[in-house]
Order: structure tokens, then C-alpha cells, then sequence
């Protein structure tokens, strides 16, 4: 079960750099697509980039709803990241062919991944120089919320339970082992 939790945080979900699931909706259909190239900007107010290539379906799903969801997912879906990461949704539902559970978001638009330890809902910041020249898509966080027991002001990787996963490259993923300060 996730919480709520404070904007001004939001940016602490996605600062160690975990890969994430971005999803949105173009014609009704949703979009989810792994997204390793991301940033906080600003945490007040909460701004967050993404980097993303203009071929692919998920940009096309943003630039017409104007939001989308960080949905940071736990480590133990490392192998159907890479399958997400493997198609595009212009040709088949990725949610439907792998199986993931939508829910309705709180503030916006886009569908979010039931089953993610992180949510980050966004709202498309129009930036065209950003988008025109380097795709770079900014969003303005609206609502957060992590799950209970992996997050307090900041993810505890130290304690068992549900771990985010950081892309190396390829298909290898590595969860953050213990606290080191
Ligand atoms: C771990 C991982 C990280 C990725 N990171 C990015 C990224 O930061 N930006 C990007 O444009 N594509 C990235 N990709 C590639 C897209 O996820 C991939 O091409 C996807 O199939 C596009 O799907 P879509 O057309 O449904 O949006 C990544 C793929 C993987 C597996």
C-alpha cells in the first residue's frame, strides 16, 4: 500500500536515478514505456525532465493528453521492463500484452501501473525550445505517493522489502545494496 506524500519531495522518488515506466494515453490508448534519461529540475516547484526520442509512441501519447506518470517500479520487474522496452505501443497495448493492472490517477489524465512502489503525476510543461530542439519533456508534479515501508523522506534501501532498480546498460539492472554515509 502506497501514501501520500509531500511535493516537495516528489523529486527524491526519482533522485538516486531509478529506471521508470512513464505511461500516458494517445486515442485512448495507453502508453508505458521504460524511461532511464530523467531528472528532478526544481523542487519547488516540483519540475521533473524526461528525455525522450520523438519516434516513439509515449512522446506522441504526451504531447496530446499534456500529462503523464513516473511510475517507479520495484526490481522484481526488471525482466518485463526490458519487455516493455522491446515495442512500441503504436503496434499492440502494453498493459494488455504484458499483463500490468492500470488505475485511474488522481490528478490527470494518463493511467498509472497499479503495482508501482513510486507514482509521480505530471502535467505536460509546454517548453518549446526544450521539446523542439532536445525532446527534453518537462512535467510539473501534482500528486505523489510511495509505498509504505520503502520510502520515508527518502528511499531505504537499507531495510528489506520492495527496491527500486538502476539501468547499467543493456538488460543489467542493479538494486542500491546498503546505506554507505
Ligand atoms: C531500461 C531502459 C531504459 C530506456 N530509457 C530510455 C530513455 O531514457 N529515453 C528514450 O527515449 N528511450 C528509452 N528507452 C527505450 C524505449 O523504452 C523503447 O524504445 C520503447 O520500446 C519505446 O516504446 P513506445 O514506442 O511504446 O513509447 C529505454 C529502454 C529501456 C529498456
Amino acid at each position: 500500500m502506497r501514501r501520500p506524500i509531500p511535493l516537495k519531495l516528489a523529486y527524491r522518488l526519482i533522485g538516486p536515478g531509478p529506471v521508470i515506466l512513464v505511461s500516458s494515453l494517445f486515442n485512448k490508448r495507453p502508453a508505458i514505456t521504460p524511461i532511464a534519461w530523467h531528472m528532478p529540475v526544481s523542487d519547488d516547484p516540483p519540475i521533473i525532465a524526461l528525455e525522450i526520442w520523438e519516434g516513439h509512441f509515449l512522446y506522441k501519447a504526451i504531447l496530446q493528453t499534456g500529462d503523464f506518470v513516473i511510475n517507479i517500479p520495484s526490481s522484481r520487474m526488471a525482466g518485463t521492463v526490458c519487455k516493455l522496452g522491446s515495442i512500441s505501443g503504436s503496434r499492440a497495448d502494453k498493459f494488455k500484452k504484458f499483463r500490468l493492472v492500470k488505475e485511474a490517477s488522481n490528478e490527470v489524465k494518463s493511467p498509472r501501473l497499479a503495482s508501482a512502489i513510486g507514482i509521480i503525476e505530471c502535467r505536460l510543461r509546454r517548453e518549446k525550445r526544450l521539446l523542439d530542439k532536445y525532446n527534453v519533456v518537462l512535467g510539473d508534479a501534482v500528486y505523489a505517493e510511495a509505498e509504505k515501508g520503502a520510502f520515508s523522506d527518502r528511499w531505504l534501501p537499507e531495510k528489506a522489502g520492495p527496491r527500486i532498480m538502476h539501468h547499467l546498460g543493456g538488460k543489467i539492472f542493479y538494486e542500491p545494496a546498503r546505506r554507505a554515509f
